[in-house]
């Protein structure tokens, strides 16, 4: 049995994460989370109060992160401001949480020997063209380009520098974009499915001919998972389920799933310097680790999200106004 802190563990993916240790497991989990206007604490429902513990508080408190490090053997590091429109509006938050918050647990790791995984983003590479035939792998060069992907690479060589310097037990992993149940209506699937639901045509940004590589928040679990068992310490490991989809193509799926013509979308502002492809090669997570993906079948994940979001209007509704009056003013 270990013990593990389980940082931004009321978030969509932390608290997947959770559920997964909880079930595949016999770890303790203590989440620390900020409970940012992305945290849900009905997210991490149902859980046993004997192998978890819940603890209110922001990873940049140093005094509160020392106290919680010594008394964890691993730290899994999923807490950050994680929406690029956010960060595009205002990235103060994301430079406090981002690399302040990271720095303050890579301290705390350093000081009382914990292993640390950091959880990251495939958007630290930057982008790449339609028509390229080339993935991200773990030497691809870093190339950000928003505040919130900047701030996710200034984290990811914050860790190589304090594996490097002092010897922290840390590895990395940069995942493409999850979808799943209890993720945040300000993202682009839950956006479109709660607008369906609500009778709002969906918002497609420009010409919506950006690919995203999408696997399911399971499958980024049991990845992180392994990792955390099996990963080399210092090591960078890529996580994807060979998804990628353009945004138009996701739409209209969620459309006639939904019972609606496919057409019945609207064209909004683009995404300022928006990211054109993402795609993941995660041949070394595979080959040296032994990993796999379990939802091979994007429609029939998208199936079941769509059907969670219809029966789950209580876990989305309070947040749904306030996003479409932001994305309003935006022109978007
Ligand atoms: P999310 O926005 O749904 O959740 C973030 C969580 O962190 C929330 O519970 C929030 O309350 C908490 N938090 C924010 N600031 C905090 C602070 N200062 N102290 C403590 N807690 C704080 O995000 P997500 O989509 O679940 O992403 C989680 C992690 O996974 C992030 O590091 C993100 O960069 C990474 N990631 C996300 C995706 C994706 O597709 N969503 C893909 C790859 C990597
Ligand atoms: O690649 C991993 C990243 O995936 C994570 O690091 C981020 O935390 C996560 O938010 C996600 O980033 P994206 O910017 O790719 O996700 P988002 O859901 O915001 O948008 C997905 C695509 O859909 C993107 O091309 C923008 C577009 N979009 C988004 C919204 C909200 C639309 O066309 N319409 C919309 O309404």
């Amino acid at each position: 049995m270990r013990r593990l802190l389980v940082t931004g563990g009321a978030g969509f993916i932390g608290s997947n994460f959770v559920h997964h240790v909880i079930e595949h497991t016999d770890h303790h989990v203590t989440v620390l989370d900020k409970l940012t206007y992305a945290g849900n604490l009905a997210s991490l429902d149902g859980l046993p109060t004997d192998r978890f513990t819940f603890v209110e508080g922001d990873i940049a408190d140093a005094a509160l992160v020392d106290r919680l490090l010594a008394d964890a053997d691993a730290v899994v590091h999923y807490a950050a401001e994680s929406h690029n429109d956010n960060s595009l509006n205002d990235p103060r938050p994301f430079l406090d949480t981002n690399i302040i918050g990271t720095y303050t647990l890579l301290e705390a790791a350093r000081r009382h020997g914990t292993r640390f995984h950091h959880i990251s983003t495939d958007e630290v590479y930057g982008d790449l063209e339609l028509d390229d035939p080339a993935r991200f792998t773990e030497d691809t060069p870093y190339n950000p380009s928003s505040p919130y992907s900047s701030t996710k690479a200034g984290s990811d060589l914050l860790v190589r520098a304090w594996v490097r310097s002092f010897g922290v037990e840390a590895t990395i992993s940069n995942c493409s974009n999850n979808y799943g149940p209890y993720q945040h209506v300000e993202k682009f699937i839950p956006r479109q499915i709660t607008n369906v639901l609500r009778g709002i045509r969906p918002k497609l940004y420009g010409a919506g001919e950006n690919v995203r590589d999408w696997i399911h928040a399971d499958d980024h679990s049991s990845a992180v998972l392994t990792i955390l068992d099996k990963g080399e310490i210092g090591q960078t490991y890529l996580i994807g389920a060979d998804g990628e989809k353009d945004n138009k193509s996701v739409v209209e799926l969620i459309l006639t799933r939904m019972g609606q013509p496919g057409d019945a979308y609207d064209h909004v502002t683009d995404r300022a310097g928006h990211d054109m492809r993402y795609a993941i090669d995660s041949t070394k997570l595979r080959t040296e680790l032994g990993w796999q993906p379990q939802y091979r079948d994007f429609e029939a994940g998208l199936a079941a999200t769509i059907d969670w979001y219809r029966k789950n209007e209580p876990w989305w509704a309070p947040a749904k106004d306030g996003v479409e009056a932001f994305y309003a003013s935006k022109g978007q």
